[in-house]
């Protein structure tokens, strides 16, 4: 049994893009953890968001590292690009990998973390033989795309479903849940297992921005059972 405090990841999908820099600094200075940075490409999900330079313009000014979240055709063929843009960890979706094992290591061979992300409708089983390689993995809660859509309740069965896997195989494993995160659902994923909450409306659209961050970020489950 062992305590680890959760992280925070603010999903700058939801950000002004307009004004960027304000939001970047913001994030800065609260109590967030990493910078989550969503990549669409408008095939392997139905929305287009952001490429190379503005991720490059980010990381310029972010202070924090940069959770680079592909959701993309052909990872593999971007990820050198990518690290050179400045991600710090790169999530892949299994879905979108023919060869997943070989994506994932050649993410830590550029250096960065690797993690793996997967669908509401992809089961657990999927990262059996995956896991063990892996810093992170990703679970959706809402069918990535779009930021603001309602959070999917089946993800509490997954997260501890790989709760239990990553006890057995791979206890530094992270596990991320994506979509939907808000200050009522955020304690209980905590207790579920989860150990980042990215959240890109409840914060972007908060009145106080930074005290949304800190709702998150102080939300202590009594026991964290791993
Ligand atoms: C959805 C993205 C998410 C999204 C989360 O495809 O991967 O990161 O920005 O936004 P919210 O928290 O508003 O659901
Ligand atoms: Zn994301």
């Amino acid at each position: 049994m062992s305590k680890r405090k959760h992280l925070v990841a603010p999903s700058v999908l939801s950000a002004d893009f307009a004004h960027l820099h304000d939001d970047i600094v913001m994030v800065n200075q609260s109590e967030a953890d990493w910078f989550h940075i969503d990549i669409m490409d408008g095939v392997f999900v139905p929305n287009i968001s952001f490429g190379f330079p503005v991720l490059a313009s980010i990381a310029h000014y972010a202070r924090k590292p940069l959770d680079v979240h592909l959701m993309i055709v052909e990872p593999d063929k971007y990820i050198k690009q990518f690290k050179e843009a400045g991600a710090d960890n790169i999530t892949v979706h299994a879905e979108a990998c023919t060869h997943l094992h070989r994506t994932v290591h050649a993410i830590k061979e550029l250096g960065c973390t690797a993690g793996v992300a997967i669908n509401p409708s992809t089961p657990i089983s999927q990262l059996h033989e995956i896991v063990d390689d892996v810093d992170v993995v990703l679970l959706m809660s809402v069918n990535p795309g779009f930021g603001g859509q309602k959070f999917i309740e089946s993800t509490y069965r997954k997260i501890r479903e790989l709760r239990a896997l990553a006890a057995e195989r791979n206890d530094s494993l992270l596990i991320e849940v994506d979509g939907g995160v808000d200050n009522h659902n955020a304690l209980a994923l905590l207790k579920a297992g989860v150990d980042v909450l990215v959240a890109g409306n409840f914060v972007f659209a908060a009145k106080n921005p930074v005290h949304a961050i800190a709702e998150l970020k102080r939300m202590t489950p009594d026991l964290i059972s791993v």
